[in-house]
């Protein structure tokens, strides 16, 4: 492909010349290290360091011309292609390079404060209940046509994205669902990128230090449903019961669903039980009614199926096989994830690690049992030490028994990580147990656990590691419980 091929559409300072323009390019790359002989290299003021001086090591390995929206450093040796947005720049020439995937794989980008990993599960499960070869990108892992990858961000850098794509392309795929936080909205990561159905889950406060106030939140989420850069989505997925959702501006291209409890929502849940054995309700839409049954535990839940069946809808599906891909999806890694080897009580690991997240988990708990929540968590170490007492607080002023253990502690001492967390524990009387190896603390929990009751193993989620002072051992919360009940003497054979 020719550089002025893979520009087009991006808005430069001034026109290449006929040479430049027709100058081959092999490869696209904003990180020098990768750049090899014949790649365009886009510099980005970098936090830490001036992207120039990566213009220069991009050269150094062959790089054809550097694209950027700052100015070239004087003597540069070589084309230096100054645009309005280097972010919406790379979208666009990663689009380019890889012939545009969004054209023909069906993109649903889901945006909102909480839901999004959980909703982007449960619709990729649908669609592979359809028989779709789908990709799946977000905050726990890359799903790729049945290969797995890490996830390097919520949401990849433009470049990395389409790669992806393209790739589920030549694997045969067809559909690709995608969270897309409000930080990749605001930076252009997915600027110019056409989606076929868009969806708001929700928006409370949260990531405000990166926004500043929550009107500038909002404007982030409204661009996916206006097309930045692109055509609006075809459909717009909306939370009807949440008020900001209300008031996105639906562009005249999308068609609008509303998904909620109450009668304005277009898909609508009806009949609600709740245990925690799973959810069972009743979605009406204009395709007429389908029971759904999800092992999702919580109400919260509620929404994201429901966002997940307007999905569906969204692509035409029957609602029985949407309501099969629900049922199939078993599990979210590590989101009120219930570990059951058969035993008379519950027990739950979630990645809740603040307190306002603490405090939603252990209600979700407290709304499915009569009997005690126990309350396993710690602190991490190196972040935010002003949260510490205030998730001791969450924790103690919400359960009936609490365990504070560590997390993952870094460069600092477990034990002063718990007594920052003790001061908002000890304004309560709880019963507490405070023990630093979290192999024991999880033990003690269990152990405390009688019939009926839920233990919530709060803080590590689907992380499967422990980061220490001097190294990262391998830890999962849901094997150490696992063993633990087993050691207990219960045993379930895996479905
Ligand atoms: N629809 C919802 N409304 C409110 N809270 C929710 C909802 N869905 C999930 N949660 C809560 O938020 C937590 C995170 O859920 P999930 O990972 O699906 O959200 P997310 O939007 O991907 O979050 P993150 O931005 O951290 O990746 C869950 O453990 C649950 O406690
Ligand atoms: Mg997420």
């Amino acid at each position: 492909m020719t550089l002025g091929e893979i520009l087009a559409g991006v808005r430069l300072e001034s026109p290449l010349s006929p040479s430049l323009f027709q100058t081959p390019v092999a490869g696209l790359d904003y990180d020098s290290r990768r750049v090899q002989p014949g790649f365009l290299f886009f510099a980005f003021p970098g936090s830490r360091a001036d992207g120039r001086e990566f213009a220069a090591d991009a050269l150094a390995r062959g790089a054809v011309a550097v694209v950027s929206e700052s100015p070239a450093p004087p003597g540069f040796a070589a084309p230096w292609i100054a645009v309005e947005h280097g972010l919406h720049a790379l979208a666009l020439a990663a689009r380019n390079f890889y012939h545009r995937p969004d054209e023909r794989v069906a993109l649903t980008g889901i945006t909102g404060t909480n839901g999004k990993t959980t909703t982007s599960y449960l619709i990729d499960s649908i669609l592979r209940a359809a028989g779709r070869t789908t990709a799946l990108i977000g905050t726990i892992e890359y799903h790729l046509a049945g290969r797995v990858l890490p996830a390097i961000n919520t949401t990849p850098e433009s470049l990395d994205l389409m790669r992806l794509l393209a790739e589920l392309e030549a694997a045969g795929g067809t559909h690709a669902t995608m969270e897309v936080s409000s930080h990749s909205l605001a930076l252009g990561r997915v600027y110019g990128l056409n989606f076929h159905t868009a969806i708001f889950t929700n928006l409370t406060r949260d990531h405000l230090d990166f926004h500043h106030t929550m009107e500038d939140y909002f404007a982030a989420k409204q661009l996916l449903f206006s097309g930045a850069g692109a055509v609006p989505p075809a459909w717009a997925v909306l939370n009807r019961d949440d008020e900001w959702c209300r008031r996105v501006e639906i562009p005249r291209q999308s068609e609008p669903l509303w998904f909620g409890l109450g009668p304005k929502a277009t898909v609508r849940a009806r009949h609600v039980s709740s245990s925690l054995q799973g959810l069972r309700f009743e979605v009406q839409s204009r395709l007429g009614r389908v029971n759904v049954e999800s092992p999702l535990v919580g109400k919260i839940n509620v929404y994201n199926i429901l966002a997940a069946c307007s999905a569906g809808l969204s692509y035409g599906l029957a609602p029985e096989t949407i309501a099969a891909g629900i049922a199939q999806c078993r599990a979210v890694p590590g989101r009120f994830e219930r570990i059951d080897e058969g035993q008379p009580f519950g027990v739950v690991v979630d990645y809740a690690h603040t307190d306002d997240a603490l405090r939603n988990t252990i209600a979700v708990a407290r709304a499915l049992t009569p009997k005690r929540v126990i309350t396993l968590f710690g602190c991490g170490g190196d972040r935010d030490r002003a949260k510490r007492p205030l998730m001791g607080a969450a924790a103690a002023e919400n359960s009936d028994y609490v365990v504070l253990t560590s997390d993952n502690p870094r460069s600092e001492d477990p034990l002063a990580i718990m007594n920052d967390a003790l001061v908002g524990i000890r304004r309560t009387d709880v019963p507490l147990v405070v023990e630093p190896d979290r192999a024991t603390a999880i033990a003690r929990a269990i152990k405390e656990a009688r019939p009926g009751d839920i233990v919530i193993l709060a803080g590590k989620g689907h992380e499967t590691y422990q980061v220490l002072k001097d190294r990262t051992i391998d830890f999962d919360d849901r094997e150490v419980a696992r063993r633990v009940l087993q050691g207990f003497g219960y045993h379930r054979e895996p479905a």
